[in-house]
């Protein structure tokens, strides 16, 4: 299943006690376990017994025991039956690592490497998990997009007037997409305002690169002065992973890094952090629920009527189907093109 052969984010690193937790990957039910701190195990949510859903399971001793007659295995899927010593039982099992506040998997057989995160000098605020209702293309298309943000969002993004000066550009590699925009900024509350040292005539900035083993998006978001090019005090870089519960349901899970100016420990991050936390679970809130809403969530871009912002959503889809799906027969398309008014169209 080629679409699971990477590293992938799946549930709550502190979410995940001594009880088994159930999670989906691409329609596929894993069962997470922790046996001792920073050690965990993902095996297929089966038992090879008689096929009882070991998530129903208990760890005792550093194994996962089956509820049903007591087969236990441990982090490899080495099984034991009490009942009958010498039988050998093997359960799937998944490579399992807690970090960055999140249980990730890959499946043994992959030799995928784990996801670069380029954080030197940036503090950990935050790793949040939402969950869309749309598939991952869709989810994804979301996200790589600044158009909805005038009317989506409260604090990223533009205002609908200045829409049509929001420059955007995009460029590519065979394994990434990147579209990089700036322009007028929506207004923000004076508080915020002031703590991310935004001055009233800074325009806002994102940049962001889309990678495919697995499929995540890195965000960087500041505010500048057009002239001068001096930044906001406080910078996000954000890496957001998409991934797959089923065909219909996609688990957003962001990581969430700010590097500031602010004098103190960690740029005094550390005393705002449940305010700029709150905000930012607070935008993917509004990401997550406009997607609900969608007429028809079908991944297909054909018969949509799309705009100049949306140049990634087919770039990201061939690249899904070749990158992450393992379909080396996809097409391959590349940009460089920039895009930096309104009367460009698609
Ligand atoms: S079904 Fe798991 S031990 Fe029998
Ligand atoms: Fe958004």
């Amino acid at each position: 299943m080629a679409e699971i052969d990477h590293w992938h984010p799946v549930y709550s690193s502190s979410l995940l006690t001594d009880k088994p937790q159930l999670v989906q990957l691409a329609g596929k039910d894993l069962v997470l376990f922790r046996t001792g701190p920073g050690k965990v195990g993902a095996l297929t949510d089966q038992c090879p017994h008689r096929r009882m859903r070991l998530s129903a399971g208990f760890v005792e001793d550093g194994k996962l025991r089956c509820r049903y007659h007591g087969w236990a295995y441990n982090c490899e899927g080495q099984g034991e039956s009490p009942g009958t010593p010498k039988l050998h039982a093997c359960a799937e099992s998944f490579e399992a690592v807690d970090r960055l506040g999140a249980i990730w998997v890959k499946p043994r057989t992959s030799d995928a490497a784990f996801p670069h995160f380029n954080i030197d000098g940036y503090y950990h605020m935050c790793t949040l998990f939402h969950r869309a209702r749309a598939p991952l293309e869709v989810t994804a298309d979301n996200f790589c997009e600044i158009e909805h943000t005038p009317t989506t969002h409260a604090l990223f993004g533009y205002t609908l007037e200045g829409m049509p000066n929001v420059r955007v550009r995009f460029e590519t590699t065979d394994t990434t997409v990147r579209v990089v925009n700036h322009g007028p900024p929506k207004p923000i509350n004076p508080f915020l305002r002031f703590l991310l040292g935004i001055e009233s005539h800074y325009q806002f900035n994102d940049d962001w690169t889309t990678h495919f083993s697995p499929c995540y998006s890195v965000y960087d978001h500041w505010w500048s002065d057009p002239k001068t090019g001096k930044e906001s005090k406080v910078r996000w870089r954000l890496y957001i992973f998409f991934v797959p519960e089923d065909d219909g349901t996609t688990q957003v899970i962001t990581f969430g890094f700010t590097k500031s100016t602010w004098p103190g420990p960690c740029g005094g991050i550390r005393l705002a952090k449940w305010y700029l936390v709150k905000n930012l679970s607070h935008e993917i809130d509004l990401d997550v629920d406009i997607l609900e809403k969608l007429a028809d969530k079908s991944p297909q871009l054909e018969g949509m009527k799309l705009s100049r912002f949306d140049r990634a959503l087919g770039l990201n889809r061939e690249r899904i189907e070749r990158v992450y799906r393992g379909n080396k027969n996809a097409p391959i398309t590349h940009e460089s093109a920039t895009l930096t008014r309104a009367n460009s169209t698609v």
